[in-house]
C-alpha cells in the first residue's frame, strides 16, 4: 500500500474518525490497472481518490537508488521496469536473456535495437499468440535503460490498449484525481511507452480518438512500441488512416509469423 493509503486505512480503522466520509473504492491506474484505496468527501463537496500504490512505489524508488550501493544496476532495473507496468515474468529480460530462437529472427532484432538506439521512432510488432512479442517489448525497454546517459533515466511505461482505455474512461464524471487529459498527456510524455495487446478493446470512436491523441504527442519525439495479436488488416480496421499515417513516421512494422512457444501440448 502507498503511503496515503496506509494514512487513510488508519483514519478508516479510528472509530473517532468520521468515516462516513471515508469509501473503500476501486480505482484505476493506466499503467498498474486497478487497484484498492479510499475516498474522500472533503466538507467542499470535491473528492479525493487516494493514488495507486505502484505509482507511489516509484517515486520511492529514485530517493532509495541515491542512498543503495554496491546494488547491481540490472536490480534496479527489473526493479524500475515493474514500476513501470512491466510484468513480473518479463521485467528480468534483456536481449542476452531471450530465447536464442527468438534472438536469431536477426531482422527483428535489427528493428528493436534501432528503436532502442533512437534510429526508430515508432515500432509495430504483430503476430499471434507466443511468438515473443511482449518478451521483446520488455527487453527494448531493460536495453533503454541500461543504455542511459549518465544520472538521466528515459522515462518508461508498459501498459496495454484495455487498461489504458480504461482507466481513461473510469475518469468520467469524477470530480477529483487525474483527468482524462492527464492520462492523455502522462501518456504523450514517456521517453518510451509500449501499448501492448492492441486489438483487445473494441475499436470505438472514443477508443480510436484517445489513441489519436497520445500517438499525436509522441510520433515525432518520442519513441512507441505497439504490439498486438491481429493481423495488418485487423490493424487497418483498428485504427484510423491518420493514426496509421503517423504511426508509420520513421517506423519500423514487423510481422512475426512463428510457431506458439508457450504451448507445450
Ligand atoms: N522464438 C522463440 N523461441 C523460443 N521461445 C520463445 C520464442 N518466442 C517466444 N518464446 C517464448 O514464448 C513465451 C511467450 O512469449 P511472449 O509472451 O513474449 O509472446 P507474445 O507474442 O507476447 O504472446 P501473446 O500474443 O499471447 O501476448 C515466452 O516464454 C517466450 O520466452
Ligand atoms: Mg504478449
Ligand atoms: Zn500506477
Amino acid at each position: 500500500m502507498g503511503t496515503d493509503n496506509v494514512l487513510l486505512e488508519t483514519l478508516y480503522k479510528n472509530p473517532h474518525f468520521d468515516n462516513m466520509t471515508l469509501k473503500r473504492v476501486k480505482a484505476i491506474c493506466p499503467i498498474h490497472g486497478e487497484y484498492e484505496t479510499f475516498s474522500r468527501t472533503n466538507p467542499d463537496g470535491t473528492e479525493y481518490v487516494g493514488r495507486c500504490p505502484e505509482c507511489q512505489r516509484i517515486e520511492s524508488i529514485e530517493q532509495q537508488e541515491s542512498c543503495r550501493v554496491n546494488i547491481a544496476d540490472s536490480n534496479i532495473i527489473s526493479d524500475r521496469l515493474l514500476a513501470a507496468g512491466v510484468p513480473e515474468e518479463y521485467a528480468g529480460l534483456t536481449f542476452e536473456t531471450l530465447p536464442p530462437g527468438l534472438l536469431a529472427n536477426g531482422d527483428l532484432i535489427t528493428s528493436c535495437i534501432e528503436l532502442c538506439d533512437k534510429k526508430a521512432n515508432n515500432l509495430v510488432m504483430l503476430g499471434t499468440t507466443g511468438v515473443g512479442k511482449t518478451s521483446l517489448s520488455c527487453a527494448i525497454l531493460s536495453r533503454i535503460l541500461q543504455n542511459r546517459q549518465g544520472d538521466y533515466w528515459p522515462s518508461v511505461c508498459y501498459t496495454t490498449e484495455a487498461r489504458l482505455l480504461r482507466a481513461m474512461k473510469s475518469t468520467f464524471g469524477r470530480r477529483e484525481g487525474p483527468t482524462e487529459q492527464d492520462i492523455i498527456n502522462q501518456m504523450g510524455r514517456y521517453d518510451v511507452l509500449v501499448i501492448d495487446e492492441i486489438g483487445k478493446a473494441p475499436a470505438s470512436d472514443y477508443n480510436v480518438a484517445a489513441l489519436e491523441e497520445i500517438i499525436n504527442m509522441r510520433y515525432i519525439t518520442r519513441r512507441t512500441v505497439i504490439c498486438g495479436n491481429i493481423s495488418g488488416e485487423d490493424l487497418k480496421r483498428h485504427f484510423t488512416d491518420g493514426l496509421r499515417s503517423k504511426l508509420a513516421y520513421n517506423s519500423r512494422m514487423k510481422d512475426i509469423i512463428d510457431k506458439d512457444h508457450r504451448r507445450t501440448i
